[in-house]
């Protein structure tokens, strides 16, 4: 049976752009049933996906700004209570790879960026969320790690250890809300067949993962089905 999310309210980060995962797990949710806080650092963009939402059917709210300072973040569950009533669902996608190459030509500046742009963001989406979801009675988290962290590959040093971060944060907040009822937990996706990936990597083999297979899992880590699952890493990946 396909998670039900009528009556919730969901906050998705990182809803920008055309055929990522961040739309694609708005649609999902919506479709589902669930109400929207959508946030992006790309006003125009984020615009953009919120009038697909509405013309979709769906309860949009769409909220501008850079996660990496916590400001963001409390704006967009302000929205959620405010445009909504309070917030049940949280997912953090907002991230990705920006550095690719050795380890040893990282610039400070260049791993202080993608240490921000993966675990600030979530951090401080978390510390908005969580008192909400705990005047709810509990709510969940789905976080964005990547399945490099659990099957390591060269050149990606930096986004490893900032998806690596979003893992171990994961299983800290999962156990210091347990008994609040929130349950948080990770995806940690193979390669995906983005829109970007796709345009990268159209000459290269490649294992990719359906964008819908993300969103089924994702969609059951924040639905009540998965109501005895926190603290996970969940793989999606196709592979071993
Ligand atoms: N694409 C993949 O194959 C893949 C694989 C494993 C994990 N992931 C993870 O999945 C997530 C989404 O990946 P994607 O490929 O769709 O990435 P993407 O770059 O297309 O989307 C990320 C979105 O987050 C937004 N964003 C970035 N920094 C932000 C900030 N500071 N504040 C607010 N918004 C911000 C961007 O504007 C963008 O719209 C990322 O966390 C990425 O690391 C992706």
């Amino acid at each position: 049976m396909a998670p039900e999310f009528r009556g919730k309210v969901a906050l998705v980060t990182g809803v920008g752009r055309v055929g990522q995962i961040g739309q694609a797990v708005a649609r999902g949710l919506g479709a589902a049933g669930a109400k929207l806080v959508i946030v992006d650092v790309n006003a125009p963009a984020l615009q953009d996906r919120a009038q697909e939402l509405t013309a979709g059917g769906i309860a949009v709210r769409a909220v501008a700004g850079d996660l990496t300072t916590p400001d963001t973040a409390r704006r967009a569950v302000a929205a959620a209570k405010e445009g909504f009533g309070g917030l049940d669902v949280v997912v953090n996608v907002a991230g990705g790879l920006l550095h690719y190459g050795s380890a040893l030509d990282l610039q400070p500046e260049q791993l202080e960026r993608e240490l921000a742009v993966n675990i600030k963001t979530a951090f401080f989406v978390s510390q908005a969320a969580i008192p909400a979801l705990l005047e709810r009675g509990g709510g969940a988290i789905v976080n964005f790690a990547s399945v490099a962290v659990l099957k390591p590959q060269s050149q990606m040093a930096s986004y490893i250890a900032a998806k690596a971060a979003v893992a171990g944060l994961t299983r800290a907040l999962a156990r210091e809300f347990r008994d609040g009822g929130v349950r948080v937990n990770a995806v940690a996706p193979g390669t995906m067949r983005t829109a970007d990936n796709l345009a990268q990597m159209k000459d290269a083999k490649v294992r990719w993962v359906e964008l819908d297979d993300l969103v089924a899992a994702v969609l059951y880590l924040a639905s009540d089905a998965a109501r005895a699952v926190t603290g996970e890493i969940l793989p999606v990946a196709g592979d071993v």
